[in-house]
């Protein structure tokens, strides 16, 4: 008993200590492999003497802990708001102004204004006790359960920190996890997330713990309240917090900077404009505030916000176009994606001729009807979106704006579950988009890839009543394509050929092929591999899968139902017969000789391919990352390898090794 106290004791004290090395201070003590086998010895022991577990235990990084509804709490220092400034003259009124209000030499410290969600968390004795969202300033929303998932959140604090404070700071979505987010909503046919920041508070917000701890937000800090704190100015309070585990802005990255003139605030507004395109995560505009903590008291507040700091937004490219017209997507689920079709108009160097509305709630919030001149930004810098409409503009026979009721394709009912933003077409086995949107799917590039087939020419099949489901593929002939108009005799036989080369194609990629929702490319991978035959996955019920490293509660009910429908289970039946690949092949050169080892490969090589050498690490148990971080062990580097990434792997003490040198490494 009291060995496992002190080894749960143990383990949690060192998984602390590599979270904050390496989401704090970007420095890897330990492989992934490492991490996780001591994690999963912890969550096993934590099971088992639950007693023991520590409150704030690095398995709550983990998630799953569910919430009903979140506490409301009051602020102990409410939460206000900056006043904000969108030119430069304001600026300078304001530096002038703090000069003569405390006639004193005056320090100025600039930061970066993340466009994030305000988040205040408190700690007593060194220990995260609540996190409280900003609400209405008076009162929030205790999140805890969330923000514990973030990594570079400290769970206990080290050195001589203060017995009970809050720090202050902002949650944000690092913009290539949003990516990566948006991207499986691509895959899986799901509505797309407009902007980082709304869905970083979305994130916040959810219930089911597990979901912000799998998109990995992330959090800098920025001000500390408390009573008895001896430091006396902002700047070193936020270095100090630094030592305490934070994750703060620091001088060395530019985030932050200490100044004493206003050619020193400028210079960092300026730098800033130009250089946010090359960071990480989404900022708004920088924040001056005054160092000195006297100083701060002397300025005061106003009733909103303090005086003693501004805000500066940087201003976004806006045009204003007409709303031709509003259609409609049908997604191969059935999602349907309203699209605002527009006069193209040039928009931060690109022309500008759709823009996404999302969903039946946003075209209300905004008023908008066809006819109206929108304004229109680029959001999160990546897809265009509708800010508001120019209701001057607005033409004196507009009618009011109607979301259609039925598909645009098969003309049967939407709906529109509860608690969902979108509609949904359910006619999934009649819908001619959602049918061939599926083959189409079955045939592409990242699933089957076959070769001589595309996506107008499933479209022609499916017209001329030959394919109905990725199965029919397999028993089309000669003498049915070659009557079809375009359809030269080399092209048939491609075609055919492309599909009967098919058959060889791996297990995980007909998995993925097959469209289940919430299966993309990377989890029909995990699935494959944890199973082997698609026997196995069928057979296992929601207990079974979700115990499956990342498959979550979504993934498994989307399995379950999708091998409840007795067509998917038929069709799976007929692929089979025609010789798909339903196993994963044994494969006679596969070791774990790679087990628990990271490697990014880059350039080009002699003996291999770049996939080729990608597979060959994975089959020997290694990992493949794209991008160099503190967990990368190896860099295989070819020729030609971009100068960015050595230097990269230099500074991470990461160990570079030749095609040469792998070989070696794998026997
Ligand atoms: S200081 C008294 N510093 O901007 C206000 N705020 O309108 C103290 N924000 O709610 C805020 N970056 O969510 C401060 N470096 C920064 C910030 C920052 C972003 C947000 C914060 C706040 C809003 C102010």
């Amino acid at each position: 008993m009291t060995n496992s106290k002190q080894r749960i004791d143990e383990l949690t004290k060192s998984l602390q200590e590599y979270n904050y090395q390496y989401y704090v201070m970007d420095n890897s003590l330990v492989s992934d492999f490492e991490f996780d086998t001591l994690l999963k010895e912890l969550q096993a022991l934590e099971e088992k003497f639950p007693e023991f577990a520590s409150e704030n235990s690095p398995t709550k990084r983990v998630g799953g802990d569910v919430t009903k509804k979140f506490e409301q709490v009051i602020h102990r220092y409410p939460m206000l708001s900056l006043s904000n400034s969108y030119s430069k003259e304001e600026i300078i009124d304001f530096e002038t102004r703090i000069k003569k209000l405390t006639n004193d030499d005056i320090e100025y410290v600039c930061e970066l204004k993340y466009d994030g969600v305000a988040i205040g968390i408190q700690y007593i004795d060194g220990k995260f006790y609540q996190a409280v969202t900003r609400g209405d300033g008076t009162k929030g929303e205790n999140v805890s359960t969330n923000v514990k998932t973030i990594k570079s959140i400290p769970l206990k604090l080290r050195g001589d920190y203060p017995q009970d404070f809050e720090i202050r700071g902002e949650i944000f979505f690092p913009l290539k996890n949003f990516e990566r987010l948006n991207k499986t909503r691509f895959e899986n046919d799901e509505p797309l997330y407009a902007n980082p920041r709304n869905t970083a508070s979305g994130t916040l917000k959810s219930l089911d713990s597990s979901i912000a701890a799998e998109r990995g937000l992330d959090c800098f800090l920025y001000g500390i309240y408390g009573e008895n704190i001896e430091i006396d100015n902002h700047f070193d309070l936020v270095k100090k917090a630094g030592e305490w585990g934070f994750k703060i802005p620091k001088e060395e990255t530019k985030y932050i900077k200490k100044t004493s003139n206003i050619d020193g605030i400028l210079d960092f507004i300026d730098f800033w404009d130009v250089e946010r395109k090359n960071l990480p995560f989404e900022i708004d505009g920088v924040v001056i505030k005054v160092n000195s903590y006297d100083n701060q008291n002397r300025l005061g507040y106003t009733a909103k916000s303090p005086r003693w700091a501004i805000s500066y937004k940087f201003k976004t490219e806006r045009v204003s176009t007409l709303l031709e017209k509003v259609t409609y997507q049908v997604g191969r689920t059935g999602a349907i994606t309203p699209v605002a079709n527009l006069t193209p108009v040039q928009l931060g160097g690109t022309t500008v001729k759709r823009a996404s509305l999302h969903n039946a709630d946003i075209i209300e919030k905004l008023e908008v009807r066809e006819g109206d001149t929108v304004f229109v930004e680029k959001g999160g810098e990546i897809i265009p979106k509708i800010i508001s409409v120019d209701i001057d503009k607005r033409p004196s026979d507009s009618k009011p704006f109607h979301y259609i009721t039925n598909c645009p394709d098969c003309g049967s009912l939407l709906q529109r579950q509860e608690g969902e933003a979108n509609h949904y077409c359910v006619n999934d086995t009649g819908c001619p988009v959602q049918i061939t949107g599926r083959i189409q799917h079955y045939i592409s590039r990242k699933a089957m890839n076959i070769d001589g087939l595309g996506t107008e020419t499933i479209e022609v099949l499916f017209e001329q009543g030959l394919i109905k489901n990725p199965a029919d593929l397999y028993e089309l002939t000669f003498d049915q394509l070659i009557p079809i108009e375009r359809m030269a005799e080399k092209s048939v036989n491609n075609m055919l050929a492309g599909i009967e080369a098919s058959k060889q194609i791996p297990f995980e990629k007909v998995l993925f092929a097959l469209g289940i929702r919430f299966v993309g490319d990377t989890v029909a991978k995990k699935l494959a591999r944890h199973f082997v035959s698609i026997e196995a996955i069928m057979n296992a019920d929601f207990e079974t899968l979700i115990e499956v490293d990342e498959i979550g509660d979504r993934i498994a009910q989307s399995l379950i139902e999708y091998f409840g429908i007795h067509e998917n289970v038929e069709m799976i039946n007929r692929l089979k017969s025609h010789g798909l690949q339903f196993e994963l092949a044994h494969n006679e050169d596969a070791t774990d000789k790679l087990k628990g080892l990271v490697f990014v490969v880059s350039g080009v090589f002699d003996k291999f391919s770049r996939d080729e050498l990608k597979k060959s690490i994975e089959d020997n148990g290694g990992k493949v990352s794209s991008s160099i971080s503190g967990k990368t062990n190896y860099l295989v580097a070819g020729d030609n390898m971009g100068p960015a990434k050595l230097k990269k792997a230099e500074k991470l003490d990461v160990k570079i090794i030749s095609e040469t040198d792998f070989i070696a490494l794998i026997g």
